[in-house]
């Protein structure tokens, strides 16, 4: 795989939404298992800390929860932390690895009461599978099709009482109905850089990383708001402040080895400043439509929009409009490009 070749030869190796191959050890051992441990995102933990704890006074299961945002912000971690937190087992899954609708039947009748069930990239489940979800979310039970055909008879079985905990980029990717039917939904956001600062020396201290206080601020300043990427500048930072320092990760290493990854002062790499410039220099700063960008980028549309642009949106890089994307005065201005005339005020 290209992301794997030594070099950094792919642009989007820094960002890269899922974790890569050897990452998902690493991301093992990095991931919060509490409440407690996990940080930012105040707001959420909080609520999610209440039900859990009612949920468990009651002796109930949790309500359904769905998860929704951009990739690396905590989603699968939340997930897991709840099913500790509920002392139950979590069962894993994904939308893509879900084919057949007895895929999912395995996975409903091998729950214990008051587990969870954890859907990853919900939003991909096919249709007929999300069918079949509908009544054992709501009635806790399945019907199961005996033999095909206008004569095929069904058996209805009953599930146990569990939880789905559903994890999606963006909620406006699934279905109506099946939204609707997760009484907790939550958005995850982009985190704070001091949030970002205490996940990279959290990080740091189990890695054995020696990291300074700036040099930490620096990676949380260019991580993009985002867990993942800060535990990856981090480990990458440590393979230049061993190799051309004295092993301690400081402001000023953070700095230099940042632009060697091609990582600009904000977090932009190289695939974002592509996407503004193509907006900027090829659309006249807009309007474009998403699919003529991707296109002109040879990039898929569903990666520019679940992955670079909630961040380069954040920013108050770009907006979206009916008529497609546009580039902010703001944008123009960090390529220290004159806006074109009548933009300036508008946006
Ligand atoms: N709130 C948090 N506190 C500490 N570390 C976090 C937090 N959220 C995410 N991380 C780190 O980022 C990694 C990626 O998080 P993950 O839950 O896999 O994100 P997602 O499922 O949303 O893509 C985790 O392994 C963990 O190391
Ligand atoms: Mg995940």
């Amino acid at each position: 795989m290209g992301r794997r070749k030594l070099g950094n030869t792919n642009p989007n190796q820094m960002i890269d939404p899922e974790p890569q191959a050897d990452e998902r050890r690493l991301e093992a051992s990095l991931r919060p298992r509490s409440f407690g441990e996990y940080i930012g995102q105040k707001a959420v933990v909080e609520k999610l800390r209440v039900y859990v704890a009612a949920a468990r006074k009651r002796n109930e299961a949790l309500d359904h929860c769905l998860f929704s945002g951009p990739p690396g912000l905590g989603k699968t971690s939340l997930a897991h932390i709840i099913a500790t937190e509920l002392g139950v087992s979590v069962h894993v899954t994904s939308g893509p690895a879900i084919e057949k609708k007895g895929d999912l039947a395995g996975f409903l009748t091998n729950l214990s009461p008051g587990d969870v069930l954890f859907i990853d990239e919900i939003h991909r489940l096919n249709a007929t599978a999300e069918e079949y979800l509908y009544p054992a979310m709501e009635d806790l039970v399945l019907d199961i099709a005996l033999d095909a055909g206008p004569h095929g008879r069904t058996v209805r079985i009953d599930v146990p009482p569990f939880t789905l905990i559903g994890a999606t980029t963006r909620t406006g990717l699934l279905t109506s109905p099946l939204r609707d039917r997760f009484q907790i939904q939550e958005r995850l956001d982009f985190y704070s850089e001091d949030d970002l600062c205490k996940i990279i020396h959290r990080s740091a201290d189990i890695l054995g990383i020696e990291t300074a206080k700036d040099g930490a601020r620096e990676i949380a300043r260019r991580a993009r708001g985002t867990p993942r990427i800060a535990n990856r500048l981090l480990r990458r930072l440590r393979d230049f402040a061993q190799v051309e320092a004295d092993g301690r990760i400081t402001r000023e290493l953070a700095d230099r080895s940042l632009h060697k990854l091609e990582i600009d002062a904000l977090g932009l790499d190289p695939m974002d400043r592509r996407i503004l410039l193509t907006i900027i220099e090829l659309y006249g700063g807009g309007p474009v439509g998403v699919e003529t960008i991707a296109a002109s980028i040879g990039e898929e549309r569903d990666t520019i929009e679940d992955v670079y642009e909630p961040f380069l949106l954040q920013l108050g890089f770009i907006q979206r409009t009916p008529r497609g994307r546009v580039a902010t005065a703001r944008a123009f201005e960090h390529f220290k490009r004159p806006p074109p005339k009548g933009q300036g005020q508008l946006l």
